[in-house]
């Protein structure tokens, strides 16, 4: 499920409908919403179809809302969301490996041009381990127990991409302190609803 938002299937737009306002299209809740979506998506498991379901860009709080729900007979298997040093998610990481959801970082290099390669830390030890700076934002990723889905057109950058190293303790967490300086989310479309609950809570 890419977002826990409800897009109007009889909108202006098989996958972006869009209100006369310009705002995105979504139904309220109470006609429907992401619990009555992950119910039909079980029935996708019992289909032999897919053999795991997950959510994307799912918050603490909408997870303590789906695990509640009576109709919920399955733990998401993965969670992927925004996830670089300036959005650690430390917070919801904690909560979703507690629970045995797995997470997926993506937008791992900042999003367009990677800009999170420019950060003096990540330089830092990139020139220190001789890797390159997106490799050390993967590794990083990588180190802390999530999976990391970069995104490149260039050939030679999708190959160096998956060319992680094991990054060392105290390097790991001298990256985990870059967000005490600057926290920032790239990816932020509007919804008309609030759909991030644990920006406060790094
Ligand atoms: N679930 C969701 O809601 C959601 C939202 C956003 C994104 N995603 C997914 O996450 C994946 C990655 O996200 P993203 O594309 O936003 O961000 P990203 O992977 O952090 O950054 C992509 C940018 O980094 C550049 N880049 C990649 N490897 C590089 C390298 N080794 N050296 C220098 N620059 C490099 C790319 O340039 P070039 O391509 O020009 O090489 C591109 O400009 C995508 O597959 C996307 O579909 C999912």
């Amino acid at each position: 499920m890419h977002w826990p938002i409800s897009l109007n299937p009889a909108g202006n737009h098989p996958l972006f409908p869009t209100k006369a306002d310009g705002s995105r299209d979504i139904l309220p809740d109470e006609e429907w919403n992401f619990v009555k979506t992950w119910a039909s998506m079980q029935d996708l498991l019992a289909s032999g179809k897919v053999r795991s379901i997950g959510v994307s860009n799912f918050s603490t709080w909408h997870f303590e809302k789906l695990l509640a729900a009576p109709t919920t007979t399955v733990t998401p298997a993965v969670n992927q969301v925004e996830m670089h040093p300036y959005n650690p998610q430390f917070k919801l990481v904690k909560y979703c490996q507690g629970k045995g959801i797995h997470m997926t970082a993506y937008s791992p290099l900042g999003s367009t041009d990677a800009p999170l390669q420019q950060e003096p830390i990540i330089q830092e030890i990139a020139t220190k381990t001789g890797k390159s700076a997106a490799q050390v934002l993967i590794s990083w990723g990588v180190w802390r127990g999530t999976s990391v889905v970069p995104k490149s057109v260039t050939p030679a950058r999708v190959i160096s991409n998956f060319e992680d190293f094991v990054l060392s303790d105290e390097d790991g967490n001298k990256i985990n302190e870059i967000s005490k300086t600057t926290q920032r989310r790239l990816v932020t479309p509007n919804w008309g609803v609030k759909v991030f609950y644990d920006d406060d809570d790094l």
